[in-house]
């Protein structure tokens, strides 16, 4: 170890406004900041603040002035459909400024918000980067989300328009999006002016005129718009994610600090130069989608690869080297799930040896904890570093990693390595002290958090200070459990909250139990996540019905299964409930889910010295056994 690392991160806690003034530097500013850090406390605590600038200038405009016009910004691969695209970073810009200028038609402006409910095609991330062109707030929402989780999202951020397509394609089957806007436009009670809506050949949409514009059509009549200077403060966009409670959180992300910290991050923590080829195979509706598709690798001039497919299927677990191997990808970034896919189908790497992957440098994983066995399934068989970082929507950007472009640190299985720079990580007890080492505690960065870090949730100031300011004064609260090692090596080892995360998605536990409570045959409930080989967890519910209901159990179930579908998703993966006659609670009535969660899991269990009724306890033995857990 030569130590850059240390030196690099004492650095950024020592002098955090030296440190990011100096990153702030290598990016365009029409204004420069007054201070690059103001304000004292974490409401009022601001990056860049005084500073104007426009994130899709200097994601685009910036490259083509600087003499990349020429060089793919985005290679569009889609084995579901069949096609490979590359746009230029010209062409981006011409698609960009009048996509722009269609919006400004529509009567959008900075400040206005537009909801994306887009697949993962090349458009989407033009109209990202049309709404940041002219200040416009995007929110994007995922397109495995339903009708009624769109409709959250438009009653929350009230946008002016909506930006779709007719459909996404998923393996075997084809997604209308339209039918889900209209029916999340009829559930909210804020309705658009306008829908703009992708045709794509696969299946078209009928139109609602006046209120519908097909996007070719709008496009071949706009006129391109410029870049507007924005306050580096002002929101770049709203990505909801899931809390505790079934309305999601609008994690708000800044201008100046977002791009800041993600152009740090390419070569800092990715070891990128411009011009290689970064390929983050996620979705764009999730945080890892806007940071690491489209934001980071066009701020830093690279080639993004907008991947529509899945690690298997299509058309076989091959088809991640293949991309990598054709489009010479340098740095890949992606869920342990996916490799888990891959190692099922493929356990001893046949398909890998098919191709070349000579320009291949780094893995990344992210999204949950890589378990040790895929951690060494993808070294063996990669034979690249392998590196486990771990972060949140709420940051946009890595907390923990092996910052392999400053110095890459031994790999130590099941960490996701070190703080990155700017992050000061405490494990901390409940009474907020912190913890000795290697103990388990709640993990929290002290604040200030480093720059693109959300400065609030949208509307919702005091939810915000609830969530992640006030259980531990001066620190944020991650949600996160875990330890740290005598190396300040981090181990995220669960959540604090009712969260899951199901295939490296983040789902609420809670928000199930709210659609289960809807049912009218369901008096109580509860669901739990339990560990899945494949996704990591899946969501298990817990029914107990109303007195006198006497109707098959099983046809209930399959209800409940159906309404989880059609109002939280099919991303959510709720297949499995088991009736029960009561659950189990302490005296005061608290549900002991992480109880029931050992007993799904096989795993050794204390009495909880405050069971209400410990003969409940083998009640659920059975039900849970009557479900097919634990699973053998
Ligand atoms: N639109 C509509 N439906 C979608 C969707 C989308 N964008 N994405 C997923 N779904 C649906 C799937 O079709 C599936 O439906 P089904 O129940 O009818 O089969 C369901 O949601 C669950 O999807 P998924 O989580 O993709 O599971 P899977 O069983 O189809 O595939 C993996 C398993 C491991 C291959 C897959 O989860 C995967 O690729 N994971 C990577 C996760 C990732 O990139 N996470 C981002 C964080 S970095
Ligand atoms: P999201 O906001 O959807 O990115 O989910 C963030 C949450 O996913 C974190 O708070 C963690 O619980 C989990 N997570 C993300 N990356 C990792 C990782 N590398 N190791 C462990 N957990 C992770």
């Amino acid at each position: 170890m030569s130590g850059a690392f240390n030196e690099v991160y004492q650095y950024s806690l020592k002098d955090p406004q030296g440190f990011w003034g100096e990153a702030a530097e290598a990016l365009s500013w029409y204004r420069k900041w007054d201070t690059v850090f103001s304000g004292d406390s974490a409401t009022t605590y601001r990056w860049f603040a005084g500073a104007e600038c426009n994130t899709c200038y200097n994601a685009v405009d910036r490259h083509v002035e600087a003499g990349r016009g020429e060089q793919p910004a985005i290679i569009y691969d889609s084995p579901i459909t069949g096609v490979i695209r590359t746009i230029t970073y010209r062409e981006l810009q011409d698609d960009v400024a009048r996509f722009a200028g269609v919006l400004r038609g529509l009567g959008i402006d900075k400040g206005d918000r537009v909801i994306l409910y887009m697949p993962m095609v090349p458009q989407t991330a033009v109209a990202m980067l049309a709404c940041a062109r002219i200040g416009a707030v995007h929110s994007v929402v995922f397109g495995g989300f339903a009708a009624n989780e769109l409709a959250t999202r438009l009653t929350d951020s009230t946008p002016k328009a909506i930006v779709t397509a007719s459909c996404g394609i998923e393996p075997g089957r084809i997604i209308p999006y339209m039918p889900m806007v209209n029916e999340a436009l009829r559930l909210s009670p804020h309705k658009v002016d306008s829908v703009v809506v992708l045709q794509r050949e696969q299946q078209t949409a009928e139109l609602t005129p006046g209120r519908d514009h097909d996007w070719d059509l709008a496009m071949s009549t706009a006129s391109p718009v410029d870049c507007v200077p924005v306050k580096a403060t002002d929101p770049l966009y709203i990505l909801y994610t899931s809390g505790t409670t079934g309305s999601p959180k609008g994690v708000v992300r800044d201008n100046g600090g977002h791009m800041v910290a993600l152009h740090w991050s390419m070569k800092n923590v990715y070891g990128m130069t411009p011009g290689e080829v970064y390929w983050a195979a996620s979705d764009v509706g999730w945080v890892v989608g806007h940071s690491y598709i489209v934001y980071a690798p066009l701020l830093y001039g690279c080639t993004t690869v907008l991947f529509e497919g899945k690690p298997v299927g299509t058309p076989d677990a091959g088809t991640f080297w293949r991309v990598i191997s054709q489009h010479k990808v340098a740095a890949m970034f992606t869920a342990p799930t996916a490799f888990r896919a891959i190692k099922r189908e493929d356990p001893e790497g046949k398909f890998l040896k098919q191709y070349d992957m000579s320009n291949f440098r780094t893995l990344f994983l992210a999204g949950e904890r890589t378990d040790p066995d895929t951690l060494h399934w993808a070294q063996d068989h990669v034979k690249t570093p392998v590196i486990d970082h771990w972060w949140q929507t709420e940051t946009g950007w890595p907390m923990a990693a092996n910052c392999v472009g400053i110095e890459l640190l031994p790999v130590k299985d099941g960490s996701p390595t070190r703080p990155v720079p700017g992050y000061e990580i405490h494990v901390l007890d409940l009474a907020g002290n912190e913890v000795p080492r290697g103990e388990m505690g709640a993990i929290c960065v002290k604040l200030p958090m480093p720059p693109s870090s959300l400065p609030t949730l949208w509307n919702a100031e005091e939810r915000f200070l609830d969530a992640y300011m006030r259980e531990y004064p001066g620190y944020y609260e991650t949600g996160d459990a875990g330890y740290m090692d005598e190396d300040d090596y981090l181990y995220i080892m669960s959540r604090t909250d009712d969260i899951i995360n199901v295939a490296g998605h983040r789902l609420s536990t809670g928000a199930m139990e709210e659609v289960m409570a809807d049912h009218p045959d369901v008096a109580e409930c509860a669901v739990i996540g339990v560990e899945d080989q494949l996704k990591g967890q899946l969501p298990l519910g817990f029914l107990v019905l109303n007195a006198g209901v006497s109707r098959d159990e099983g046809e209930i179930v399959s209800e409940v299964v159906r309404m989880m579908r059609e109002r939280i998703g099919a991303v959510a993966a709720f297949r499995t409930a088991a009736v029960v006659e009561r659950l189990p609670k302490t005296r005061s009535g608290k549900i002991l889910r992480g109880t029931m969660g050992n007993i799904a899991d096989g795993k050794e269990y204390r009495m909880p010295a405050t069971i209400d009724d410990p003969a409940i306890l083998d009640e659920i033995t059975e039900a849970l056994k009557g479900v097919g857990y634990p699973r053998g």
